[in-house]
């Protein structure tokens, strides 16, 4: 939790290995964040800017939220603490990735979930 002095500095290396890491959550089905999402597929470049995801015909307020869905659903994993260093650390990473001025236009329509 945030505490005010206690803030979680999320670093972007660990978050790295959590997107590749088939077990983030509890994963079951072997694959990682990086296997559907690498280099950023599928991920919004306004990721961090937009205020509501509507995904999978479900209306879900935030990005931990959908982050969830897709631990959940394609990975066969458990939700993490939408406020942990786990998800702060993937977070961090994702913004890496959102941010590369990519050549590839906003959102591409992947195979998955
Ligand atoms: C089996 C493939 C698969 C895996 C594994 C997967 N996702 Fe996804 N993810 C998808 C699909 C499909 C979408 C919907 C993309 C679309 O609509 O174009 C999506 C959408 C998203 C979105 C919303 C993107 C946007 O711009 O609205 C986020 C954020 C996301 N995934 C993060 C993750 C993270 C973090 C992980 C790992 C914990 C993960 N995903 C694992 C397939 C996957």
């Amino acid at each position: 939790m945030m505490t005010g002095t206690l803030v979680y500095a999320a670093s972007a290396d660990k978050g790295k290995a959590l997107f590749e890491s088939p077990t983030l959550g509890g994963g079951t089905t072997g694959k990682s964040c990086n296997t559907c999402h690498d280099s950023g597929k599928g991920l919004g470049s306004d990721l961090f800017e937009r205020k509501q995801f509507t995904f999978m015909n479900m209306d879900k307020k935030t990005l931990a939220d959908v982050i969830n869905i897709c631990i959940e659903r394609p990975m066969g994993g458990k939700a993490i603490d939408p406020q942990g260093e786990e998800m702060q650390d993937v977070m961090a990473y994702m913004k890496t990735l959102t941010a590369k001025p990519a050549p590839k236009k906003a959102r591409k329509q992947i195979e998955g979930c």
